[in-house]
């Protein structure tokens, strides 16, 4: 006989983040996983080989706009002070070394704070920047967005803060509103903010950036099923789930999803579930939308900053924003 605890609670599993996690995404409807799950080791691996496919244009061209334009960049934030550079989401921090290089060439020695939630790439980040610009002072910080970000700033010194990679675009745009607002209410009133957002494009090229022809963004997402078989035992069959990546029109979005491509059960034993899918039925596990200047401006503008100057690239594919806060 089943004892009454076991009837009434969800085993211990259930009550740690992932296993939370997979238990809302995958009982709900429509099912979903949330992004974070991706990062585990293997998926940051994967995340970085994403960024260097041919068919990823994003982190190319984002850099490509920092390294015209990185001293422009830094002029028009600085209001003839200091500037002190924060970045959110710093990861691997690699097209920052162009932001940091025009600074050090401004003012000789620039202060930056590196916030991420992962301790090695911060680290490894922290030794690659000082051992490769000199005058750069990182200090790194392990935490989500707006942490240790709250120190008032010298008299005289600029804050910069940066959240590039168009990460804003995975968050639902309230969302990004949200986070944009956070971080504005640790600053004061004429910091900035530089932010790095993809532009609405061709169909066809958003498409293949998101389904690349080597498989890599497909084994990325299908990496999120491998690691619930790891850390819940569950018994997901990767080859009868497929990427997907689809545009969604209405609401300026690319969507992932893992497709169900026949009619199947997946039992998640530490959860003590099984998991019906019909054939077709999908997981939608991240969402990367798309802007237009205006689009953009309003979000930023929510958030508590006024526009201030734009960068983009020939094709006009990416947008580097600097907004000023208010
Ligand atoms: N923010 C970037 C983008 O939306 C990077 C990214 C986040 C990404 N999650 C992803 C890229 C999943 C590919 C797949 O493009």
């Amino acid at each position: 006989m089943q004892s009454l605890s076991s009837i009434c609670s969800l085993p211990e599993v259930a009550r740690t983040p992932v296993g939370a996690e997979v238990y809302r995404g995958l009982t709900g409807l429509p099912k979903t996983l949330s992004p974070w799950l991706f990062y585990d080791e293997r998926g940051s691996e994967l995340f970085e080989a994403i960024t260097e496919l041919p068919e990823y244009y994003l982190t190319r061209t984002e850099r490509a706009i920092f390294t015209t334009y990185a001293d422009e960049i830094l002029d028009a934030a600085a209001d003839r002070k200091r500037v002190k550079m924060i970045e959110l989401g710093a990861g691997t921090a690699t097209k920052t070394g162009l932001l940091l290089e025009a600074a050090v060439r401004r003012q000789e020695t620039v202060d930056y704070l590196a916030i991420d939630v992962s301790e090695s790439a911060l680290a490894a980040a922290q030794q690659r920047i000082e051992s490769e610009i000199p005058g750069v002072n990182v200090i790194s910080r392990i935490g989500d967005y707006t942490e240790g970000i709250e120190e008032i700033p010298a008299a005289g010194q600029r804050r910069m803060a940066l959240y590039i990679g168009s990460s804003i675009g995975n968050f639902e745009p309230s969302d990004a509103v949200q986070v944009l607002r956070e971080l504005r209410r640790r600053l004061v009133p004429g910091d900035k903010l530089l932010l790095g957002a993809d532009r609405v494009k061709e169909r066809s090229v958003l498409l293949r950036a998101y389904d690349d022809a080597a498989g890599v963004t497909a084994a990325f997402n299908q990496n999120v099923l491998t690691r619930i078989n790891r850390e819940l035992g569950a018994n997901f069959n990767l080859r009868l789930f497929r990427h997907r990546a689809r545009w969604n029109h209405e609401h300026s979005r690319i969507e992932m999803h893992l497709e169900s491509l026949i009619a199947q059960h997946v039992a998640i034993p530490a959860l003590d579930l099984e998991i019906k899918f019909g054939r077709g039925e999908t997981i939608h596990t991240e969402n990367s939308y798309k802007f237009t200047a205006s689009s953009i401006s309003s979000i930023v503008e929510r958030a508590g900053f006024a526009m201030t100057r734009c960068w983009t690239d020939e094709h006009e594919w990416f947008g580097v924003y600097l907004a000023t806060a208010v």
